[in-house]
């Protein structure tokens, strides 16, 4: 059976391009099945940086088809500037990319309502402090349905009158909620999103009948989440999320794809924790060792550049996530940015209230109060981004993966010591030979 996904098993950022790309060989198909342009996927190819956000990471394997299935919310701007971009770097991607028409759109008044709804939330207490993308606001209308508009709608004669109807309710109710909005123009609006709805019509079909086929002719599927499973909307530190299910339990619902074929769950961790915006983080370091892993690991947003959050690694979180994912094997990565730690730590439970517990709870107000427990284990001092085999890493740098590997009860199979393709390793053969 043929589908596999990889997912983040945090707070997002945990280097799911990386992995998508090695995992991904001619024939395979890539697919992401939630989230928009608020995912920011790196992937390195011999020395060249490419930034994803929409389009998924297997685009830079040639012979690999791509697909943006129903469940992404598509800003047609945004998906564009992308296209155009990588095939001004050569890519090509007429062809090789298809995108659903059942994707809901996202129109310049969601981002305009991710900005003012969530300049009043941080009014009135923590910001969830969004990418300003109008990822929430779409998925809102899509479920609200009266304001909704997928990709098919954009290709079908008289969308401009529903789009211009749209704008209007949308600019009343946007001025209501801030006097100082400057109204929107409908009719430029319609007219913008017809123009891109042609440019992109070669692209634009029924992804679910495709994925079917595919999967039922037995072909290689790889599901790319975007976020992390701590960002699900159902199962992650709500209101703190995003507004779909970044979890593997996303994949069924957004590709159209049943369980059944879905074989193989990779989970995706990095080897310590960053989250971008509000919300709970019970092991963030506000102290030097932050700062270590915030300049050794770059760890500045891809789509907002805001600086990320940075801590120990979690292993009540990641061990939730892995569960809640259904996830078989682990991918550590950014290993390389612990090194010149004197000692490293990993949060084996919490202290709510003065009760002991190692299960994650759903509430975010326990997780604010939750203070971790750590096990500290010796750091290693060398460099380790030139280690291509598991066995010449430090002692201590294997200790600490074979731990992590333990209290998250799955086999970590990949390590990745740096962002370029060759500064990874696996650890069983199987995984070598897949790759
Ligand atoms: P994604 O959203 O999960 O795909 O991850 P991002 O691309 O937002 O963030 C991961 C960052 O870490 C990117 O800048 C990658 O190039 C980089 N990266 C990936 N793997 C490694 C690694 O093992 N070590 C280091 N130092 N950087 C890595
Ligand atoms: P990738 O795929 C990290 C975070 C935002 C915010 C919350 C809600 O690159 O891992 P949204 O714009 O989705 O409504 O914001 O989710 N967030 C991410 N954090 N990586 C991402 O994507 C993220 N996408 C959204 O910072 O806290
Ligand atoms: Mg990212």
């Amino acid at each position: 059976m043929p589908g596999t996904c990889v997912v983040g098993l945090q707070w997002g950022d945990e280097a799911k391009g990386k992995i998508v790309d090695l995992l991904t060989r001619p024939g395979h198909i890539v697919v992401r099945y939630q989230g928009g342009a608020n995912a920011g996927h790196t992937v390195v190819v011999q020395g060249q940086t490419y930034k994803l956000s929409l389009v998924p990471s297997g685009i830079l394997r040639p012979g690999v088809e791509c697909v943006i299935t129903g469940g992404v919310v598509v800003d047609p701007g945004i998906l564009l500037q992308e296209i155009r971009e990588l095939q001004t770097r050569g890519v090509e991607v007429q062809g090789r990319l298809r995108v659903s028409d059942r994707a809901h759109v996202i129109f310049p008044w969601h981002v305009e309502e991710d900005r003012i709804f969530g300049q009043r939330a941080s009014e009135e207490g923590e910001a969830i402090g969004t990418t300003l993308r109008g990822i929430g606001p779409c998925y809102r209308d899509k479920v609200g349905r009266y304001f909704a508009v997928r990709m098919g709608d954009l290709l079908r004669p008289g969308v401009e009158e529903r789009i211009l109807r749209i704008a209007e309710e949308k600019n009343r109710a946007l001025q209501a909620r801030d006097p100082s909005f400057q109204p929107l123009d409908g009719q430029a609006i319609a007219q913008q999103y017809r123009q891109w709805a042609e440019q992109l019509r070669p692209f634009v079909s029924d992804t679910t009948e495709f994925l079917l086929s595919a999967l039922e002719q037995g072909r290689q599927v790889l599901f790319e989440g975007a976020q992390g499973s701590l960002l699900d909307v159902d199962h992650g530190t709500f209101p703190f999320v995003t507004s779909s299910n970044s979890s593997a339990l996303g994949v069924c619902a957004g590709a159209g794809v049943p369980g059944k074929f879905i074989t193989q769950i990779i989970g995706v961790a990095k080897a310590y924790t960053t989250r971008v915006g509000g919300g709970p983080f019970p092991t963030e370091q506000n102290n030097p060792i932050g700062e270590h892993l915030r300049e050794r690991g770059r760890e500045y947003g891809t789509v907002t550049r805001r600086p990320r959050r940075c801590g120990w690694f979690d292993a009540v979180a990641v061990r939730y996530a892995a569960r809640v994912s259904g996830v078989d094997v682990l991918a550590l990565t950014l290993l390389d940015v612990l090194s010149g730690l004197p000692e490293v730590k990993i949060c084996t439970g919490y202290r709510i209230g003065g009760e002991l517990t190692n299960s994650f709870p759903s509430h975010a107000e326990d997780l604010a109060r939750a203070e971790p427990v750590y096990e500290t284990l010796p750091g290693w001092q060398q460099p380790i981004d030139h280690i291509r085999q598991v066995e010449h890493l430090p002692r201590e740098a294997r200790a600490y993966v074979d731990r992590i590997g333990e209290l998250i009860e799955r086999p970590v199979e990949v390590i990745s010591v740096g962002p370029d393709r060759s500064q990874t390793m696996f650890l069983h053969a199987s995984q070598k030979q897949s790759a």
